[in-house]
């Protein structure tokens, strides 16, 4: 039958610093949570973090965007920036970015990832939660998954994953957004999402089952809120096997700690570490960024689960890699590539320098006229 499955989450206050979420604030939201599903407002929940994020995973019947499901989530969220208050935690309430609630979520601070679907006779999902990174950080394990057949052996060798995938794309600075049919259009695509910054995937359909496979959150919340509130750490859902990428082809691209921006005041690169549960704390150079994967079979909307998918050892070396790309990274201190280009900081300082100092740029004197000046255009291209 037709349910969804919504991940909502908010950065409500941090413990300590930016590094992760209060115990008494997840019993809040677990208590809500209780609720909920009590009152069958929810068919299941689950409440889970990742650094100093809570993400509410609920499956419900009332679609995607639903008033219901958001006013629930934003309350949810007022109560746990309560307790963060309460025991002075850091930065409380700081992705709630509105003093009240208008309907749905859209622009006020929590971001979202939700997908409606038809539940399969057996409904394998994976919810990855990250933290100290921004949506675009879906973008190159969403290819890997669903277009890279050296990852998804199922796009070469299962009849049902053969034909494709399509990927809907945002551009977030202009509010557009396109489909490219894949593998058709895949160099085109690869020229937009390769920009991570700018050009987000946002779900990803199955040409041959006409199903959507996964759903990220794409809000960016820089630019919502004209200033900066931190960094929006983002969440995504993918649907697994039976015509989808297999579970492990779903994990397999965060074998390899690609780069990602975000960590320090969500101004440098890098690496993307898949970690478990336990260790979604970010604390070194406020990384580097984190990536938990709970899988989930999704039984008559319930969430029988979670398994702690990355606690695997075989993402161990994923991990170790991490932390030498991480050290490597740090060495450059304020430099480019680590710190983010200057058009993709969070934190700037370069108004204010500029403002100081501009009257110190001095042009440069123009170029010395050439000693060949006045030659005819001809003289020096004889060579061919
Ligand atoms: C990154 C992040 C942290 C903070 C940093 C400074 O997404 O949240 O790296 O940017 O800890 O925080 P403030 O300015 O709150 O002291
Ligand atoms: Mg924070
Ligand atoms: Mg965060």
């Amino acid at each position: 039958f037709l349910i969804t499955l919504s991940i909502i989450k908010a950065d409500t206050g941090g413990f300590v610093g930016h590094s992760a979420v209060h115990p008494d604030m997840m019993a809040a939201a677990r208590h809500a949570m209780d609720r909920a599903v009590r009152s069958e407002l929810l068919i299941d929940g689950h409440v889970a973090s990742c650094g100093d994020d809570v993400s509410l995973i609920m499956t419900h019947r009332y679609g995607a965007d639903s008033q219901l499901i958001h006013s629930f989530a934003w309350d949810t969220f007022q109560t746990t920036t309560g307790v963060a208050r309460e025991l002075g935690l850091y930065g409380a309430g700081q992705d709630l970015l509105s003093d009240a609630f208008s309907g749905n979520l859209r622009g006020m601070g929590p971001g979202y990832a939700e997908l409606e679907f038809d539940e399969r006779p057996s409904e394998p999902v994976v919810c990855f939660l990250a933290d100290k990174t921004e949506p675009g950080a879906w973008n190159y394990p969403l290819y890997k998954m669903f277009a890279d057949p050296f990852n998804t052996a199922g796009l070469v060798i299962d009849a049902k994953m053969h034909a494709g995938f399509v990927f809907e794309v945002y551009d977030l600075f202009e509010e557009k957004w396109i489909c490219f049919d894949c593998p058709a259009e895949l160099y085109d695509m690869l020229m937009y999402i390769g920009a991570p910054a700018r050009y987000v995937v946002h779900s990803v359909r199955s040409k041959t089952l006409g199903e959507t496979a996964a759903a990220t959150s794409t809000q960016r919340l820089s630019l919502i809120a004209g200033k900066y509130v931190g960094k929006d750490d983002p969440v995504m859902i993918v649907r697994a096997q039976s015509g989808l990428p297999a579970l492990g082809e779903v994990l397999e691209p965060f074998a390899f700690p690609f780069t990602v921006g975000g960590s320090m005041r969500g101004s440098h690169h890098a690496p993307f570490m898949p970690v478990s549960v336990g260790h979604a704390h970010p604390a070194r150079f406020d990384g580097p960024p984190r990536v938990v994967a709970l899988g989930f079979q999704i039984h008559d909307g319930r969430l029988v689960g979670p398994r702690d998918l990355f606690a695997d050892p075989s993402f161990d070396e994923a991990r170790h890699q991490a932390n030498l790309a991480m050290d490597y990274l740090r060495r450059h201190g304020p430099f480019e590539p680590h710190r983010l280009p200057l058009e993709d900081l969070e934190y700037t300082t370069m108004p204010q320098i500029q403002a100081r100092i501009a009257n110190r740029w001095t042009p440069l004197p123009s170029p010395p006229v050439p000693a060949t000046a006045g030659r005819p255009a001809s003289a020096g291209a004889a060579k061919s």
